[in-house]
């Protein structure tokens, strides 16, 4: 079966639901051969702008019948000769517009919209939904009131057709670029160029003096064509930055080609890296082309190169001083011309000591170095990386939400192990649980970041007040909580807290530096 999720990040796909949601209040989703909807399949539920489908799609059974629709319109698409877009009437009666998706001649999912309507809907006929929600949905139905006023898209029969011209030219662009992808044989991991606006570096989000250095340095990483060593923790943004990397330099309209190291067994890394030839090993039936000549002109981004094994690391020293490899089996070395990108998370020049990695492939990795700071160093950025997620995620009428000053405080008191992607993942689940309140409270948080919240604060500033000791301590002890406690509540806003305390802002700089309270303390 084929594996559609790439494809939903296609540039086209995106641009294409952002049209139909602001015209028409639907969601463009992708359905799987199967008919299961790959959004459900991740987790998430994005309803379209009807409010009885919002209601339908909450509750266990309503999310059933919905499914069962989508099921429906498969097999209508399978059975069709014609393979074309079909409109077909759900379980509450109203329309979904699904165009087929055939790959190989066969089937291998459909694009589709649900919950709009042609005809206005009497009274009589909310009535009728209401009736339907109640069924199965008790729960939801009160929120609908008496069904007056609950919104449901309505498209006028151009409408509908232009609708269709759409869903249908999404699910060509979908196989057209299948097509491309396997003219390039290697399951290169890439986008290409499609991508390339989505990784300017207005998207890197960050104001603090940390992210600051490293747009600094990204200025000239960019134009130059040596090796990137990006270390940081998982979450922390390397791949962001490799890719931002890679789309701002000469190299941009040039493939762009991932692989993680430590996903895979030694043998298995090492075909897909370098290709195979014929009869290279049982199995090799015919001659494979690697990632690494998939690159050739491009980009390579090695994730977690730390998770290397020596027996790779001297092949990929050899790609680096020379240029060329041999893929396995074969005779005859290969040459390309591919600039590497390599991340880790672990501390490369203590592997070296340990003698895990090859010193002289760690000097050849290392000849530029981007450090990314775990997230809990740099909470002034948070309420910026919150407004970027927010605005990124919310798919709802009018503006995003807010949150309110105590979730923002807790958001910056808590030490994120997961860093960013972390983050990224809480406000998509506060925007969910928030429903359509304009303000989002602590209450909405996960329950491990409200325990952060509500613990005191860390390191010394936090130190119990103990009676011991001379009075100085005691005094600077206060006072160190004291401004921790303003830095948090002006979110690190030093002018502000400096006016508030009453003194001037190079004194509590001084002070600041003094108790070590420059950055979040570290655990
Ligand atoms: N500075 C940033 N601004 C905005 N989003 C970011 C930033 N850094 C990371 N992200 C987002 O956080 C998530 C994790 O980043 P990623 O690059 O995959 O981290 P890593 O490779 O270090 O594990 C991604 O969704 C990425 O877009
Ligand atoms: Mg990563």
């Amino acid at each position: 079966m084929v594996d559609l999720r790439p494809y939903t990040k296609l540039h086209s796909i995106q641009l294409l639901k952002q049209v139909i949601r602001k015209w028409w209040g639907l969601e463009l989703a992708f359905s799987d051969a199967k008919g299961y909807v790959l959004d459900h399949a991740e987790g998430r539920i994005i309803p379209s702008q009807n409010d009885f489908c919002r209601a339908a799609l909450f509750s266990k059974e309503g999310f059933r019948r919905c499914n069962e629709s989508v099921k429906v319109v498969r097999d209508r698409l399978r059975s069709g000769k014609r393979r074309r877009v079909v409109v077909h009437s759900c379980h509450m009666g109203f329309d979904i517009v699904a165009a087929p998706i055939h790959i190989d001649d066969e089937l291998a999912g459909f694009l589709f919209t649900g919950g709009s309507t042609g005809a206005p809907t009497t009274s009589a006929g909310r009535a009728e939904l209401l009736r339907k929600v109640r069924e199965f949905a008790p729960e939801a139905a009160p929120k609908l009131d008496d069904g007056g006023d609950a919104t449901i898209p309505r498209l006028s029969s151009d409408d509908l057709e232009r609708l269709q011209d759409l869903v249908e030219f999404g699910a060509q662009e979908v196989m057209a670029y299948h097509e491309e992808l396997r003219r390039h044989e290697a399951e290169v991991s890439t986008l290409s160029a499609e991508l390339e606006g989505r990784y300017r570096f207005d998207n890197i989000i960050g104001t603090s003096p940390a992210i600051q250095e490293i747009f600094r340095l990204l200025e000239k990483i960019c134009r130059s064509e040596s090796t990137v060593l990006i270390h940081g923790e998982s979450g922390t943004g390397k791949e962001l930055i490799a890719r931002a990397i890679h789309y701002n330099g000469p190299r941009a309209k040039k493939p762009f080609v991932v692989q993680n190291c430590s996903a895979f067994n030694d043998n298995l890394l090492e075909s897909a890296l370098f290709g195979h030839v014929r009869g290279a090993f049982t199995g090799a039936v015919a001659d494979k082309q690697g990632l690494f000549a998939a690159a050739d002109g491009g980009t390579f981004f090695l994730d977690e190169i730390g998770d290397m094994s020596p027996a790779l690391q001297v092949k990929l020293l050899r790609v680096l001083q020379e240029g060329t490899f041999t893929p396995v089996g074969a005779t005859k070395p290969v040459h390309v011309d591919v600039r590497v990108i390599a991340a880790t998370h672990k501390d490369l020049a203590k592997l070296v000591e340990r003698g895990e990695f090859r010193e002289d492939l760690y000097y050849r990795v290392n000849v530029l170095k981007v450090t990314l700071p775990p997230l809990r160093d740099r909470v002034e950025d948070i309420p910026l990386l919150v407004a970027h997620f927010l605005a990124k995620h919310y798919h709802g009428k009018g503006t995003p939400p807010r949150l309110s000053r105590e979730a923002m405080d807790a958001l910056q008191r808590y030490r994120w192990p997961g860093n960013i992607r972390e983050l990224e993942n809480e406000i998509e689940r506060l925007i969910v649980l928030g429903a359509d309140q304009p303000e989002l409270g602590v209450e909405l948080l996960s329950q491990r970041v409200r325990d952060a919240a509500s613990q005191p604060p860390p390191a010394r500033a936090g130190s119990a007040p103990s009676y011991r000791g001379t009075l100085k301590e005691a005094v600077e002890a206060l006072e160190a909580e004291y401004i921790y406690q303003g830095l948090i509540r002006t979110h690190w806003n030093k002018s502000q807290l400096a006016k508030e305390l009453g003194i001037s802002r190079s004194n509590l700089i001084q002070k600041c530096a003094y108790y070590g309270l420059d950055r979040k303390p570290k655990r």
